[in-house]
């Protein structure tokens, strides 16, 4: 199913990067490409969205993604007071706080040594751990958690997301519940422009050649990788999931807020955020 998306399997080459910025970007450089961002941009990234991420709230909040849907109304872990949950691409850790606060035994795990060290200045009081790792290779034995949870972390910035899957599965007990966002597939068809232009399709949904931008010597410095949803269930089936819940959350009728090409134009119109829930079974 995934044999258009360039590098999947782990190849190194960086293909041509057309005009629109989509190449072809290994696994390896684009995690290499994408620790680098992430630690270079964390601070501006934090200074933009922390707030609205509840990162200056004393017990973080836990926010699945731009249209402001929190775990607080969705529920969609359910009671986690208790239970050994893990944050895939916690960032500073918001929600990594939030599950502390509300009793859970949590470790948030990131990529980005920047973003982890915004979390440690946040996170000293809740009793939330912390691990510097690739997503793709989880330093954790088998069966640790009850729960796994990722807003938005590393799933979408990797080329080879069914690893991801493979290892929360592996690091999950059975009957372990798996619940991740992403941008919603169907965005990637449209221009990331929060204003009219983000309403006219432009580009295959079907077209999985990863979002790619380079420097003068074609260094990846950032890639996301697209998955359609057809995609997103297969790797969750085929690391042993079953999945419980999609989860679309709809523009509120009262934000009027913009975060990249997240808008109320184009929220009101077009889901903006997917949300997977999924069970490991066994
Ligand atoms: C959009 S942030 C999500 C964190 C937080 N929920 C937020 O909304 O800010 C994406 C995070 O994924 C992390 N990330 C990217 N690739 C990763 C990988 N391969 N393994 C672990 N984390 C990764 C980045 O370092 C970044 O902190």
């Amino acid at each position: 199913m995934n044999d258009t998306v360039p590098g999947a399997g782990g190849g190194e080459e960086l293909g041509e990067l057309d005009a629109a910025g989509y190449a072809a970007a290994g696994a390896a450089e684009t995690v290499r490409g994408n620790r680098h961002w992430w630690d270079r941009e964390a601070s501006a990234y934090l200074s933009e969205h922390g707030a609205f991420l509840g990162d200056t709230e004393a017990d973080g909040d836990f926010v699945w993604g731009p249209e402001g849907l929190r775990e607080a109304d969705a529920a969609l872990l359910g009671n986690v007071g208790g239970r050994d949950v893990l944050e895939v691409g916690c960032g500073a850790a918001q929600c990594s706080r939030w599950l502390a606060a509300h009793g859970a035994r949590v470790v948030g795990m990131d990529l980005s040594g920047a973003m982890l060290a915004a979390a440690a200045v946040r996170t000293s009081q809740s009793g939330a751990a912390l691990v510097q790792a690739d997503a793709r290779v989880l330093p954790f034995a088998d069966a640790s958690f009850d729960l796994a949870c990722s807003a938005y972390g590393a799933v979408p910035f990797v080329a080879d997301p069914e690893q991801i899957m493979s290892e929360v599965a592996r690091v999950l007990r059975p009957g372990g519940v798996w619940a991740f966002s992403v941008t919603h597939p169907i965005r990637w068809a449209f221009p990331d422009d929060p204003g009219p232009a983000g309403l006219r399709a432009t580009r295959s949904y079907f077209d999985r050649t990863p979002y790619v931008e380079q420097d003068a010597a074609d260094r990846v410095l950032y890639a996301e990788h697209h998955r359609t949803l057809g995609d997103r269930v297969a790797d969750l089936v085929g690391a042993g999931f079953v999945v419980e819940r999609l989860v679309e959350p709809e523009w509120p009728d009262d934000a009027e807020h913009v975060w990249g090409g997240w808008s109320r134009l184009r929220g009101r119109l077009l889901p903006g955020t997917l949300i997977l829930v999924a069970r490991r079974s066994g």
